[in-house]
């Protein structure tokens, strides 16, 4: 896939995160794999819009605020902030992070609501839920536990079952109970509303052959057109957190619903900071935008169902793609906090900088959907052997040589290596443009091992000792101090803290990738101090031992 249009604005998003928990590494890897594209399109001229915002609604949130004593209001705000706060320490570089719980969000809710209701997609119906009368509250799926219809097996949540796989309505299991009050439910009708997905199959359809998706995205959405496509039940009864939904007492949107739309909620609010222009007219079908939502694979029905399909009878553009990643497993096991298996994104950055674990889930990521694993042993070895072993290892062994000329790059530069570690440029910039970011590391890592390889045969150390040879080893180490910038250019995407102290050292900062293609000469630079440590034991096992404290 070639990068977006030069000429066309790009919109970007990572799925939202619910406000009700603190962020960890699996939300990272999402933002990571999201930031380093932005900061792809960005080094590459185009401009780029990254939002992100709070998830806000619903009822675990509503619950979580009970539980704490507190209001969802105030409890979303305190969680957003920290959310920002750990996002920002990583170098996520949104440029807005808004929340759902927002005037704009309700706003375009309520227009794509009345759009998709105009088009004659919305139809009310009476259903039957379980109610749990001491709370007070309709329940959901996964507020529900009874006995399996099917196999009979105890203990299981209320839309399918564990152990033999069987799919079933809440109201089949047998001795149901709410995980809430561990009361009975009783069966109580109500009224809810439907957005009719069933009549939009073909639109559906049409958006999915015209986007270039993932193999296996396509495959799993085909499985669900093979069981036809339902129609979505937007409505929730109150007690909800949410928005209500016009000209219906008592009767919310469903989270799922507003969640989307609080994408462009969070561009219109970045736009009203920034400019005169409107979200409205930015996501308009017949805007130059481009649309990517980087989503983990637990969401693609909403994103690649029910998303176009509410744009498109709204009349709101639709993604340009859907891009979806795997879930990050720790140490071989499925992260879980219950099970002591489990790493804030605070208790990371507590013990290590952002960079490190930027780059070992880059070096993992690739268009796949499968899951990703960070092992400790791994990360510590990949990051020492790569970032500190090779990359910064150029700039440590040259730059004493450049000293003794007054840290002065000379005129004279070796144009055959540069010109080879310019070309790698198109090819780098693709595989990052189509998530492969573990082939792209490859690539670089290449060509670092290629400037040391310069280094070796050329043997300043050697030449240094005699006078004579001054010019030359001004020649070599010039060169290779070239050679380092072009890859710190091509990594400051995936560790930009790192790459920002290699510019530093090398006096200068750049931020498209055509900088590159002349070479630095007749420039003085910094003397050279560390721009990054090696990954110790002790940090290893500080990780290890938070990790494992779940
Ligand atoms: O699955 C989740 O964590 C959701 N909060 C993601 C929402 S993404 C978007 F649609 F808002
Ligand atoms: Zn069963």
């Amino acid at each position: 896939m070639p990068l977006p249009e030069k000429n066309n604005r790009v919109i970007v998003t990572s799925a939202l995160p619910y406000a009700n928990g603190d962020l960890h590494i699996g939300h990272l890897l999402e933002h990571v794999q999201t930031d380093i594209w932005v900061r792809l399109l960005r080094t590459n001229n185009i401009t780029c819009h990254y939002v992100c915002a709070s998830d806000a609604h619903g009822t675990p949130i509503m619950l979580r605020a009970k539980e704490l004593g507190t209001e969802p209001e105030k409890m979303v705000e305190e969680f957003r902030s920290s959310h920002i706060k750990d996002l920002q320490s990583f170098n996520i570089s949104h440029d807005n992070f808004y929340t759902t719980h927002s005037d704009e969000n309700k706003y375009f809710s309520e227009l794509i609501y009345k759009k998709a209701k105009e088009s004659g997609f919305i139809e009310s119906r009476q259903i039957e839920q379980l109610f749990d009368e001491s709370a007070g509250l309709f329940l959901s799926d996964r507020y529900v536990k009874g006995t399996c219809p099917k196999c009979s097996a105890e203990d299981q949540y209320g839309d399918n079952c564990e152990i033999c796989g069987a799919k079933y309505e809440a109201a089949e299991l047998g001795d149901p109970v709410s995980t809430i009050s561990g009361q009975k439910p009783v069966v109580r009708s109500s009224e809810h509303v439907f957005f009719e997905l069933s009549k939009l199959e073909s639109n559906v359809a049409a958006w999915m052959k015209s986007t270039p998706l993932q193999e296996a995205v396509k495959n799993k959405l085909e499985e669900w057109f093979q069981q036809g496509l339902r129609d979505w039940d937007i409505s929730r009864d109150s007690p909800y957190f949410g928005f209500e939904i016009p000209d219906m007492p008592d009767k919310y949107f469903y989270v799922w619903l507003d969640a989307p739309i609080g994408y462009i909620a969070s561009l219109e609010n970045y736009l009203n900071s920034e400019t005169k222009e409107t979200a409205e007219d930015i996501w308009s079908e017949s805007a130059n935008t481009e649309i990517y939502h980087f989503i983990g694979k637990d969401i693609m029905n909403f994103h690649a169902l029910f998303w176009p399909a509410l744009l498109e009878t709204s009349k709101f553009k639709k993604p340009s793609n859907v891009f979806v990643h795997g879930f990050l497993g720790l140490n071989g096991a499925k992260m879980s906090k219950s099970k002591g298996n489990f790493l804030s994104m605070r208790d990371y950055l507590d013990i290590l900088d952002a960079d490190y674990i930027r780059y070992y889930l880059a070096s993992k990521l690739s268009p796949s959907i499968d899951d990703i694993d960070l092992n400790y042993e791994d990360f510590q070895q990949k990051v020492n052997s790569d970032l500190v072993g090779k990359f910064v290892n150029i700039a440590s062994r040259s730059a004493g040589f450049l000293k003794k000329n007054d840290n002065q790059i000379g005129n004279d530069i070796d144009l055959e290596i540069y010109k080879k570690f310019i070309s790698s440029k198109d090819k780098i910039t693709n595989l990052f443009a189509d998530l492969e970011y573990s082939k792209a590391i490859k690539e670089i890592m290449k060509l670092a091992d290629s400037a040391n390889a310069y280094v070796d045969e050329n043997k300043p150390w050697i030449l240094a000792k005699d006078d004579k040879n001054k010019e030359e080893v001004i020649k070599i180490s010039s060169t290779t101090i070239n050679l380092f910038r072009v890859i710190n250019f091509y990594l400051k995407i995936v560790i930009p803290d790192t790459c920002s102290k290699g510019e530093s050292f090398l006096n200068e900062s750049i931020n498209s990738i055509n900088d590159i293609d002349a070479p630095l000469t007749n420039h003085k630079i910094n003397s050279f101090s560390p721009i990054l440590n090696r990954l110790e034991d002790e940090n290893l096992e500080a990780l290890i031992k938070r990790g494992s404290n779940g």
